[in-house]
């Protein structure tokens, strides 16, 4: 019989220093109001000094295995999903496991923006299905900070870093990760893009190239395109699974703006009682925000086991993506 891929553990880290809406009035034209109301946020956490993305994510990773009751040498396949790694080579995924000394992990970095996370939960699923993976850690980890235009305000307000970290365990018993439904489309890519530092726009030659070395966005545009397709994927994930909107308990969508979760649960016909919303106090960690949520709903009491959970993103690319999710209680 196939293996059920379940999460048996979570964690998060963010870093320390708190850049609140008052903190970007004074760096930008902009205002706490009109932050709070166009998006939801009112702070987010941002690094400082060397802790980046693998720091980030190893922290999170030590409490979810700590959770699950697993040691960094048992695991099978470590999965980072970012866009904004330490470097190159070596991957974050290879800095992690030097970190947590998981000697025998399968290692990779994942890149599908802001929507790595509901990705990263397809591979777990499929690596344990297959047999080639029983213990996988799957991590969100971004430092988009390090890539944002601090003098662009239509950018600068909107997003945070931090890591978010989920252990995934093959079992006979459960259904953990049911369903997911994965999608893209590169001819929307000039709505959202990070262009600077690529084999095109190496940094050695650097001249006056005209690519950034900032996130270039197009907010409305991004707006409009990921309330469809997140509802539509949630509905495909969720038919795939055998459920109906009824079935889910919570929704935890990807955290890019409060009013874009708020269209996609409309669409869904979802009752706002079962939306978790944390954008306030993270912005939008991209790959990150899904599992910092999860954490946060967890912590909150507003996941139980048996619950149907279903997970939603939309990131540049562009890339979006769902996953249903049969919620399994942490081990004793
Ligand atoms: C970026 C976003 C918040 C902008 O909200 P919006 O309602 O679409 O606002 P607009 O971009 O139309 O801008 C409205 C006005 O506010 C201004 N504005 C933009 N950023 C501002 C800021 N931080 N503070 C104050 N005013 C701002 C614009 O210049 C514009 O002014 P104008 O009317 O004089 O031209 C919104 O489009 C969004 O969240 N999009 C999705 C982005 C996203 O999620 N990206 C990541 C995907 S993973």
């Amino acid at each position: 019989m196939t293996p059920a891929a379940l999460i048996t553990g979570w964690g998060y880290y963010v870093p320390p220093k708190v850049l609140t809406n008052a903190d970007l009035e004074a760096m930008v034209q902009t205002s706490d109001a009109w932050i709070y109301e166009r998006t939801g946020i009112r702070e987010r956490h941002i690094v400082e000094g060397d802790e980046v993305t693998s720091g980030m994510a190893t922290k999170a990773a030590k409490e979810a295995l700590g959770r699950a009751k697993v040691k960094g040498e048992d695991l099978d396949a470590i999965i980072i999903a970012t866009t904004s790694p330490d470097y190159f080579l070596p991957t974050a995924a290879c800095l992690v496991q030097e970190s947590l000394g998981a000697r025998k992990a399968a290692v990779f970095d994942l890149g599908a923006a802001c929507a790595g996370f509901v990705y990263g939960l397809a591979i777990a699923r499929g690596l344990v299905a297959s047999g080639a993976a029983r213990k996988i850690l799957l991590v969100g980890a971004e430092t988009i900070s390090r890539f944002i235009d601090w003098t662009d305000r239509a950018t600068c307000v909107l997003f945070g870093d931090g890591a978010g970290a989920v252990v995934i365990e093959a079992s006979a018993a459960g259904a953990g990760i049911q369903s997911t439904a994965l999608h893209g489309d590169g001819r929307q890519k000039r709505h959202l893009r990070l262009e600077g530092g690529g084999a095109l726009h190496p940094a050695a030659r650097r001249g006056d190239d005209g690519a950034s070395d900032f996130i270039q966005m197009n907010g409305p545009e991004v707006f409009k395109l990921a309330v469809p397709a997140m509802a539509d994927a949630a509905k495909e994930a969720l038919a795939q699974a055998g459920l109906r909107l009824e079935d889910v308990d919570l929704f935890v969508p990807h955290q890019a703006n409060a009013r874009i979760i708020e269209a996609v649960a409309k669409r869904l016909g979802l009752d706002r009682s079962k939306v978790f919303i944390d954008i306030d106090r993270f912005g939008n960690t991209s790959a990150a925000s899904i599992p910092i949520a999860l954490c946060d709903a967890v912590a909150q009491g507003r996941v139980r086991k048996g619950d149907t959970l279903v997970f939603a993103a939309f990131g540049g690319g562009m890339t979006w993506g769902a996953a249903v999710v049969e919620w399994s209680s942490p081990k004793r």
